[in-house]
């Protein structure tokens, strides 16, 4: 069965079954990419754009050596050495890109809503790498992927989001796609981090991280967006630190075996201590291998719809 969408926007309403497919090709990536010889000619002929108009290590990095492995011809957008420095427009710089025949287009930008936008302006497949503080979709099934490679399963399992959910495409992400993998889903952070009527969505609300800790299986621990201004929502860093910081002497006090996930970059000594994002709770680094096979499988199975 294919995907029911040539476009990856969001996990907002995408079935269960995409997400099932999605996860299990990816682990067939994931035996390919342990082989010696790591590359298929897969996406051979198709040409992909990687259109980042904000900051990225993971995800850009990720998304091409995906494409590489795939056998794709990537080309990588910069905007400081691009013609929008000299004033081009959004709309005008992409009919431009089209002109040249590009067939999928992975995109990151400030605005949330622009993976949407490129669907109304060209024909090419478009990925949504991170919009604004709207949806980070393939952080989210690489987070799900690296949750049910550690634990087995989704369904029925506690997960706390904790931190920054205000700003965080990452956590809206997540919410969708592990409701509709039927785990129980909670946040954990200062009232000002959490937006208004997230119950709405499904989802239960924790101030005190001690307590989220206690009832949950999976912690995913947010950055603070100190670039988006995150410090004008609590006292201090330390104070943050001391009320929501995951430190070794708060996991050993509550004695719980918990899984922890950051999608990075870490602010160490701030949401995760040292010890703890290098301890054995943590599955940081396994999360980024894992988000190369799963950015293989949505590129395969987007880039052979049609
Ligand atoms: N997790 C994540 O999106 O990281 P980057 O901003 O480095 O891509």
């Amino acid at each position: 069965m294919p995907l029911s969408s040539r476009h990856l926007l969001g996990l907002h309403n995408v079935p269960k079954e995409d997400i099932n497919l999605i996860l299990d090709t990816a682990k067939t990536f994931k035996e390919i990419l342990e082989r010696p010889i790591k590359k298929v000619p897969t996406l051979q002929g198709k040409t992909i754009l990687n259109l980042f108009y904000e900051n990225s290590t993971r995800t850009r990095i990720s998304f091409e050596l995906a494409q590489r492995r795939l056998s794709a011809d990537v080309i990588n957008f910069s905007v400081s050495t691009s013609s929008v420095s000299k004033g081009e427009t959004f709309k005008d710089t992409i009919k431009n890109i089209e002109a040249m025949k590009i067939d999928m287009v992975v995109v990151r930008h400030a605005a949330a809503g622009t993976p949407y936008y490129l669907t109304q302006l060209c024909d090419a497949n478009i990925i949504n790498a991170g919009d604004g503080t709207h949806e980070h979709p393939t952080q989210a099934l690489l987070d799900l992927y690296s949750i049910k490679e550690k634990i087995g399963s989704i369904e029925g399992i506690k997960v706390c989001i904790v931190g920054d959910v205000a700003h965080s495409r990452v956590a809206l992400s997540n919410i969708f796609g592990l409701k509709t993998m039927g785990a129980e889903v909670s946040v954990c952070a200062p009232s000002t981090m959490i937006p208004k009527e997230i119950e709405n969505l499904g989802v239960k609300v924790y101030y005190n991280i001690d307590d989220a800790i206690r009832d949950n299986d999976v912690l995913n621990v947010l950055r603070i967006q100190l670039e988006r201004k995150a410090r004008e929502y609590f006292p201090s860093i330390r104070e943050y630190q001391q009320y929501y910081g995951i430190t070794r002497q708060r996991l050993d006090r509550i004695g719980k075996d918990i899984l922890i996930l950051h999608p990075g970059p870490i602010n160490r000594g701030v949401e995760l201590s040292n010890e703890v994002a290098d301890g054995p709770n943590q599955i940081i680094l396994p999360q980024v291998t894992n988000g190369v096979a799963v950015r293989m499988a949505v590129l395969y199975l987007l880039g052979t719809k049609n």
